[in-house]
């Protein structure tokens, strides 16, 4: 059964921690839905993983419909998040309901992800007012890598940590289900957790939130452009299909493959039939 904005505030009641991977398309969401996982996030780091973009800008909502549908085709019993991209909501209200919709109708998302503390409040709100579960994202919020001049840890200064928090409050009581915490030092982060009653979700930011979310390639070993430290490698799975990559193509080049077993027979008579009209 899907989790719900209801059912995941309780699991935090309960000490339950949450589990988060992010997912892209619909085999790895049938997969993933096999699991008991709480929720899936089409994040907008398929620009990255998906798409080889240097960063996440370039993500339009054309790219987020279309893995959203994806996933929500394969993911029958696990809630989807779908990130709302670069300037699909800062732009204002207006713009932010009509995406977040989109991502619903069309995607078929569960709920909407976007980025910002206090400066988007208002469009949370307003997503809120339209029937549509939020999920914010503090900290490090890659969207903004230009203005925060790469991809830092946030909330280290005492004046960071306190906007983080207030920031962390902010969307709360603007009306968001969850945040995500991202790249943020793991005592603030559980400093946070505990005073929110929306649950925490950390990608680099400690044991203390309320559960984690990772990036499915860097956690199966998929992804060597780069290797976050907060990542933990939990298979090699891009060790086994490059190893089956290179099988696959010694065994066409030696020509024992494909075999017998993967070739499709017809009756002699009609070969023979078919060499006579050749011949003839
Ligand atoms: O886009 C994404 O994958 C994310 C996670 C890193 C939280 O926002």
């Amino acid at each position: 059964m899907k989790q719900t904005v209801q059912t995941l505030r309780e699991k935090k009641q309960q000490g339950e921690k949450l589990t988060m991977l992010t997912c892209y398309d619909y085999l790895t969401a049938k997969l993933m839905d096999t699991v008991g996982l709480d929720l899936l996030l089409v994040g907008d780091s398929l620009g990255n993983v998906m798409l080889g973009y240097e960063d996440t800008i370039s993500v339009t909502m054309a790219d987020m419909i279309h893995h959203t549908a994806a996933v929500a085709r394969g993911a029958k019993n696990t809630m989807v998040v779908a990130d709302l991209p670069f300037l699909s909501y800062q732009t204002g209200v207006r713009d932010a309901v009509i995406n977040a919709g989109r991502l619903m109708k069309e995607g078929r998302a569960n709920a909407v992800k976007l980025e910002g503390g206090a400066v988007v409040c208002d469009q949370i709100r307003a997503i809120v007012n339209a029937s549509i579960p939020v999920v914010a994202h503090l900290g490090m919020t890659p969207q903004s890598v230009n203005a925060m001049g790469g991809f830092k840890v946030q909330g280290k200064s005492l004046e960071d940590a306190r906007k983080l928090l207030s920031d962390a409050k902010a969307v709360e009581a603007a009306g968001a289900f969850a945040v995500v915490l991202e790249c943020v030092p793991a005592a603030l982060a559980s400093l946070v957790s505990k005073q929110l009653t929306i649950p925490t979700i950390g990608i680099g930011a400690g044991a203390g939130c309320d559960g984690q979310v990772l990036v499915y390639q860097d956690m199966l070993g998929m992804f060597s452009d780069y290797q976050p430290k907060f990542v933990r490698q939990f298979a090699c799975v891009g060790d086994v299909m490059r190893d089956a990559f290179v099988q696959y193509k010694e065994a066409v080049q030696d020509g024992t493959f494909p075999d017998a077993a993967h070739c499709f027979t017809i009756a002699e008579e009609t070969m023979a039939q078919l060499e006579q009209e050749v011949k003839a």
